[in-house]
């Protein structure tokens, strides 16, 4: 009716075709960090370069963020949703491009919403807990639904899109097969596959109902899709603090990878503890 739907007939610094909602989305955040007066210097998916906030030149933080993530789901109606990380700025900062590339355990705080059959917002501060809240629209307000959220160790759940499974690595297909096919005798049963391809909708129900999410490099995607600053650093810090892991495809820890410019990318496995530590057995393997 509005006519939001479909392209805006622009791309991005890393090549998405920008929706309609992606370009809104992200006026809306950028004028809602300005208007905080608590914010620096921006960085956003939907930006080529930093957004500084020249009107609060005393800010202290920095934001990294996915205005509209899933945006490829918009016109099919499927949930969509935020991704931010924030960071705090040493005394006197200039709020420089080179201050951002830094690795996600410099987060003070991170989180997502996710706009679905109701309004979810997850956050979490540095060496914290995870708290869940849900909108309630008679109130205007985020209600605390979901306190100190804690992972499942373990979940037979796994979400990936296989449709790139012919440019995965070796340690990627056999971890994958391994939850498919479990080995005979081994008891194990079958996972069960879930990928709905919004990331905040995927990370969203791993952080509730366990299991793991990847987003493998592959031959196609060396550097990975996911981008480390908006989607990889602040996923990984949540599921940290809800007990989790998050590791890049050298099965290095997320939170520790730098990135090498403000939109640089990653390959990622996000999950359940036990999940994780399946696929970083998997690849000490093969060495
Ligand atoms: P965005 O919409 O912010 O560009 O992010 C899209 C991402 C992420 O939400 C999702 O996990 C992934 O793209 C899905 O990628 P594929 O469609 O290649 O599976
Ligand atoms: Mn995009
Ligand atoms: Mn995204
Ligand atoms: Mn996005």
């Amino acid at each position: 009716m509005a006519q939001l739907s479909g392209l805006a007939g622009s791309s991005n610094m890393t090549g998405d075709d920008q929706k309609k909602l992606d370009v809104i989305g992200n006026d809306i955040f950028i004028a809602a960090m300005k208007s905080s007066g608590r914010v620096k210097v921006i960085v956003s998916e939907e930006e080529d370069e930093i957004i500084p906030c020249p009107d609060s030149p005393h800010a202290r933080y920095a934001v990294a963020c996915d205005p509209i993530d899933g945006s490829s789901n918009l016109d099919a109606g499927v949930s969509v949703g935020t991704i931010f990380g924030i960071f705090k700025l040493a005394e006197g900062s200039k709020g420089t491009k080179e201050e951002l590339l830094v690795p996600g355990t410099e987060l003070v705080a991170a989180g997502f919403t996710m706009y679905g059959a109701s309004t979810q917002l997850v956050i979490t501060m540095k060496g914290g807990s995870v708290n869940g809240f849900t909108m309630d629209n008679a109130l205007g307000e985020f209600i605390l639904t979901h306190p100190d959220m804690k992972m499942p160790k373990k979940r037979a759940i796994y979400s990936v899109n296989e449709g790139n499974s012919l440019y995965w690595e070796e340690p990627v297909k056999e971890y994958v097969n391994s939850l498919k096919y479990p080995a005979e005798g081994s008891g194990g049963k079958p996972y069960s596959g879930r990928y709905i391809g919004s990331m905040v909708a995927d990370a969203y129900r791993t952080l509730l109902y366990g299991g793991i999410f990847a987003y493998p490099a592959d031959k196609k995607s060396p550097k990975g899709k996911l981008r480390i600053l908006y989607e990889c650093a602040p996923m990984a810090m949540v599921f940290e603090n809800a007990g989790g892991q998050a590791v890049n495809s050298k099965m290095q820890r997320m939170l520790t990878v730098i990135p090498e410019s403000i939109h640089d990318r990653s390959g990622i496995f996000l999950g359940s503890y036990d999940e994780v530590q399946k696929v970083i057995d998997v690849h000490a393997k093969h060495g």
